[in-house]
């Protein structure tokens, strides 16, 4: 083997050893295997311990665009490694190169089996219920090695309940999916394959080394001449001359070709280029079949349902059960109930959701996901009036005013990269800048919500945009301690063939992790969309259902409003 080679299966060797090391040391004795949902609970991750410092750096391997997303000091450099290593993906064994369809995890072969035991044969309240899955290709042979990703529910149709599962991969074909029993009466597993491990290793190949599967432009005009432009993050160097649109204020990255005439100052607006066609071969093609073996159901061997007794007396809210710490909550009765001590309140009419947002200015940034909330907010209250109504229906800016009220809310679409409709230069903006301008104070609320046009990028570019936004808000904290930050964290969607390559939930798993940890220890909430989505019985939504979103915005106004202390102040 070239040096080269041996180079890579020394960085491979480090990594699992960094992997087993951190699991270990993250996870504790009960928790061997890698949690593949977003783990909540990792208050032992430590941004200034030594053991992330002797993790290795992870960014060399790309061979495009080798500067996206650089950390510019050796603490940011250190974060990044650790976040990179606490989403580490399990690789699919070596010598698997050639694989044929038949090889690879089939749902409809693969089966998820109960856990009951002698000792102990009925559930109650306050357990926890355990499910192996077993994954086996399409000849039915068990698979022997893990990365696939599944997702889970535990669900009461009568109860309109649900609760999203914790995935556990054992690496050998074998999965434990973890749900907390948190209501009593039948409840109903539900185990969905979304990609078998051989289509993640597509979508990290894609991810890490096609950044330009999806591309943008601008058109650029003097007088009565325009050209449209070729734009994106980072663009080859070697096509000819191109503008540098690089923010000064944060840096973030962003190119266009030079237009052939035009100077790089005509520049009038951004949108959608296109998506790059042959990204993977037609082997690889197969691996993305919808009702196939992407986001299908796995059935069960006996049953598929268990009965939950009543609590029984002992103590049981003393354990401290990871799963549990790793759910924020759960829909009871059709109402999001979070755990950990928060109490939800219902905003079911305009004068209560009136009443908690007088004299409240919100500021909405991000993608069309938040733009949810806004419209939302504007169709259920008669007296918030959308005044620029000419805004392009997707990119806005929008604002909304109840004069009567007093109550301002604004919402803006992120900075570049968006695939969008044309939206001019002059309103596109990123939100770290946004936010400097935010004077805040216990009037202000901020939402954020921004994840899901960063999917087709390295996950570095993603935590650098992150970290300037976590910048800006630790500022705008600084100055105005008593203003309301919001995140909205990233959902699963709707995955047909096509979009898995560029919106895939394992990419957007991936972000939602990482998301988390970055604004674990600031002083802002965070609205868990992954599990609201996950847990909910309506299908997998890239923008959630109204009644979903309801769910989101009852919380963020549940926070505004906790027992009107804010409204008081
Ligand atoms: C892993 O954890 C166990 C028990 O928590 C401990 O005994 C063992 O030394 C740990 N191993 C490593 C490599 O840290
Ligand atoms: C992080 O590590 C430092 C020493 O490296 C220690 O002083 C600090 O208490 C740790 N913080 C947490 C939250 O564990
Ligand atoms: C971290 O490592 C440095 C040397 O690299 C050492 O001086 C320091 O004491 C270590 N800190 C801890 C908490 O182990
Ligand atoms: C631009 O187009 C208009 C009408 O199409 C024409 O009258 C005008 O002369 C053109 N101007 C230039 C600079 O070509
Ligand atoms: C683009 O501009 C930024 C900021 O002016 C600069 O730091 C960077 O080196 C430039 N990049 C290229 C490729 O010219
Ligand atoms: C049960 O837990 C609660 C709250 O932690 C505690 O106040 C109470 O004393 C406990 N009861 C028993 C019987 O241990
Ligand atoms: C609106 O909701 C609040 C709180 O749920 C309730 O007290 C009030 O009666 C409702 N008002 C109307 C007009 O339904």
């Amino acid at each position: 083997m070239s040096l080269k080679v041996w180079k890579y299966v020394l960085i491979i060797l480090i990594l699992l050893g960094i992997i087993f090391l951190v699991h270990n040391f993250t996870i504790g004795k009960n928790w061997k295997t890698n949690v593949v949902s977003p783990p909540y609970d990792n208050r032992n991750w430590n941004r200034s311990s030594n053991l992330s410092k002797s993790l290795p750096t992870l960014h060399h391997y790309r061979t495009f665009c080798p500067h996206l997303g650089k950390p510019s000091s050796p603490e940011e450099e250190l974060e990044e490694r650790s976040l990179l290593n606490s989403i580490t993906w399990p690789q699919l064994p070596s010598g698997l190169a050639s694989l044929n369809l038949v090889q690879t995890s089939d749902p409809a072969h693969s089966l998820f089996t109960i856990e009951t035991s002698k000792i102990k044969p009925s559930w109650y309240v306050g357990d926890q219920l355990e499910v192996r899955v077993q994954l086996r290709d399409f000849k039915g042979r068990p698979k022997r090695y893990g990365g696939d990703l599944l997702l889970a529910k535990l669900h009461s149709p009568k109860y309109r309940a649900g609760v999203a599962g914790q995935v556990l991969d054992h690496k050998n074909g074998l999965y434990s999916v973890l749900f907390p029993l948190l209501w009593e009466g039948s409840a109903k597993v539900n185990i969905m394959m979304v990609h078998s491990s051989e289509a993640i290793a597509v979508l990290r190949r894609l991810r890490d080394y096609r950044p330009d599967r999806v591309y943008f432009s601008s058109f650029f005009r003097r007088g009565n001449h325009s050209e449209r432009m070729i734009c994106n993050m980072c663009l080859p160097p070697d096509k000819g001359p191109l503008c540098n649109y690089t923010d000064l204020h944060t840096g973030e990255p962003w190119f266009c070709h030079k237009p052939t005439l035009l100077s790089c100052e005509t520049r009038i607006n951004h949108l959608t280029g296109g998506y790059t066609q042959g990204i993977i071969t037609k082997k690889e093609a197969l691996l993305f079949q919808s009702g196939k073996n992407v986001k299908v159901t796995i059935h069960a061997s006996k049953t598929d349902t268990i009965n939950v007794l009543p609590p029984k007396k002992e103590n049981v809210s003393q354990i401290q059960d990871p799963v549990k710490l790793a759910t924020s909550g759960y829909y009871y009765q059709g109402l999001w109930r979070p755990l950990g001590g928060f109490s939800m309140h219902q905003f079911n009419n305009a004068s209560a959701i009136t009443q908690c947002l007088t004299n409240k200015l919100v500021y909405m940034y991000g993608d069309s996901t938040m733009r949810q909330w806004f419209e939302y907010l504007v169709s259920v209250l008669p007296n918030l009036k959308k005044v620029n109504l000419e805004n392009p229906k997707k990119s806005g800016p929008f604002m909304a005013v109840d004069s009567t009220h007093n109550i301002l809310v604004q919402y803006r679409f992120h900075g570049t990269p968006v695939r969008i409709q044309p939206v001019l230069i002059s309103e596109l903006r990123y939100i770290a800048n946004e936010l400097d301008g935010v004077t805040g104070g216990h009037n202000t609320v901020v939402t954020i919500g921004i994840w899901a046009h960063f999917a087709t990028f390295p996950v570095e570019v993603y935590i650098n945009r992150l970290r300037h936004i976590r910048k800006a808000v630790v500022r705008l904290l600084d100055r105005a301690p008593k203003t309301l930050v919001v995140v909205r964290t990233a959902n699963p969607q709707a995955l047909k063939q096509k979009i898995s390559l560029y919106k895939s939930d394992w990419l957007t798993l991936q972000q939602d992790i990482v998301l988390r940890t970055m604004f674990k220890d600031l002083n802002v909430i965070l609205v868990d969309a992954w599990q609201m989505v996950l847990a909910h019985h309506e299908p997998h939504n890239l923008h959630p259902s109204r009644v979903i979103v309801k769910t989101m915005v009852d919380m963020m106004l549940s926070y505004i409003c906790q027992d009107g202390t804010r409204n008081n102040v």
